[in-house]
């Protein structure tokens, strides 16, 4: 298993390239099975997570490849089979996404039900639920989600879970309501500049959406979809996560090809923090070096604090004086990290679903493991400013959703290098 090796106290300078963001392009490219006919899609981050859902296109008969550095196409014109198996799906929770757009397309779906994962249990209640409600019949048998729908029926369908909302669900079901039969109207809906993103192609491809981006969608159903080309938004987690590294070991680190709408709740968090951000035309950036507050800081859906940010703001809250307080109200259990941190030195400890974080002066460098995407990110970001070596492993978990993170910060200044094993 590939691991990376860290030497901190590096200062980080100059400028990062921001790639597409993976939780647009998954659902994305789920979105091509809607319709027969080849689509393409722009600014696709090379991922792991990106490769997944390619095998799931093509086990269900799509052509679908790279056609150039970050260009996607997919041809749905035929499409073999309707199920997505066990393999490929426990991989990548994403895959429960085609459930939507195959149930769209030939009203037929079988996916493997994802289990829960290191971050948590990860229900899908919400997702089966609202499909019911357009009228498919849908079961769950050996381990199976399968449903199925003659006609697919518009409906009011309330996404206010135990969370707030669920992204996922959002878009399953937007997925499915796109070729539905009359309205339907989502309240309630995720708000993510994602689902925003993902409403957007559907609508290249010619279905009827208003209101994404609010916490209401209406849907009119159409008869028939065609395929489009489209280009995905920059990712604002992977922007999020070198804006923090930047603020823990830089000098000014700007990311490029950013929007700083969609970084507002992280640009006015590290701010709070009393780190120096800037923002120009297409760019963001911050100026380390300043002594920093330490802060209360609550995970919520879009427009608030992201929990694909949490691990890596608490990274830098290890460092800052004073005792600062993260709450996680999306996933309760996704603080697998804290026990890495303190082998590094940090000083967390958990109260229910609040991390209380007592900044130490200095972190020093050790082996640590990787359990999850962002916790990989945050154990990196640590090894930053840790003194001496760090060696993070299981970096696989990085690969599922950051492009070359071990290069880009290496061009930042980073000593830091890929172990290959
Ligand atoms: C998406 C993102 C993930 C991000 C998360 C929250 C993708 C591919 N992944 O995941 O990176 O961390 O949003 O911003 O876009 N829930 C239920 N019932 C359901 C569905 C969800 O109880 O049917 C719960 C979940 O367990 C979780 C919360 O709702 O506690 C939010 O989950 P959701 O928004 O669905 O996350 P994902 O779409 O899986």
């Amino acid at each position: 298993m590939d691991k990376i090796e860290i030497t901190g106290g590096r200062r980080l300078e100059g400028e990062i390239r921001i790639g597409g963001a993976k939780n647009a392009a998954l659902p994305i490219m789920a979105a091509c099975l809607l319709a027969p006919g080849r689509s393409v899609i722009r600014n696709v981050p090379r991922l792991r997570d990106v490769g997944s859902m390619l095998a799931i296109l093509r086990h269900l008969g799509a052509e679908a490849g790279f056609v150039a550095d970050n260009e996607l196409a997919v041809d749905a014109s035929k499409l073999s089979g309707h199920r997505a198996p066990y393999e490929l799906v426990s991989t990548m929770r994403a895959s429960i996404l085609a459930l939507g757009a195959l149930l769209g397309r030939s009203g037929r779906a079988e996916v493997s039900a994802p289990g829960g994962c290191v971050i948590g249990p990860r229900p899908i209640d919400l997702h089966l639920e609202g499909l019911k409600k357009l009228g498919a019949e849908v079961e769950l048998e050996h381990g199976y989600v399968r449903a199925a729908a003659r006609e697919l029926n518009g409906a009011e369908i309330d996404l206010a879970g135990r969370f707030g909302t669920s992204v996922g669900a959002t878009i399953n079901l937007l997925l499915a309501a796109v070729r539905a039969r009359g309205t339907t109207v989502l309240l309630n809906a995720a708000r993510e500049p994602e689902v925003v993103d993902t409403a957007k192609f559907l609508r290249a491809m010619g279905a009827r959406i208003e209101g994404a981006g609010s916490s209401r969608i209406t849907v009119d159903g159409v008869g028939e979809l065609s395929p489009a080309e489209y280009e995905i938004i920059p990712d604002r987690i992977e922007a999020g996560t070198y804006l923090v590294a930047g603020a823990l070991a830089g000098g000014e680190v700007s990311v490029i090809g950013a929007r700083p709408d969609h970084l507002e709740a992280v640009t006015s968090t590290l701010t709070r923090c009393g780190v120096a951000v800037f923002a120009g035309k297409g760019l963001v950036g911050v100026r380390g070096g300043r002594s920093l507050k330490s802060l209360e800081v609550v995970t919520q859906p879009y427009p608030g604090f992201p929990t694909d940010m949490q691990a890596q703001l608490m990274t830098l809250l290890s460092v800052v004086s004073g005792t600062s307080l993260i709450t996680e109200k999306i996933y309760p259990e996704r603080f697998m990290h804290i026990p890495e941190l303190n082998r590094l030195g940090a000083r967390i400890s958990l109260e229910d679903s609040t991390a209380v974080v007592r900044g130490v002066e200095r972190l020093s460098g050790a082996p640590v493991m990787a359990a999850d995407l962002r916790a990989s990110a945050a154990l990196i970001l640590a090894g930053l400013v840790a003194e001496g070596r760090t060696l993070v492993d299981r970096i696989y978990h990085l690969d599922r959703g950051y492009e070359r993170m071990d290069e880009k910060l290496a061009a930042l200044g980073a000593s830091i290098r890929r172990i290959l094993e």
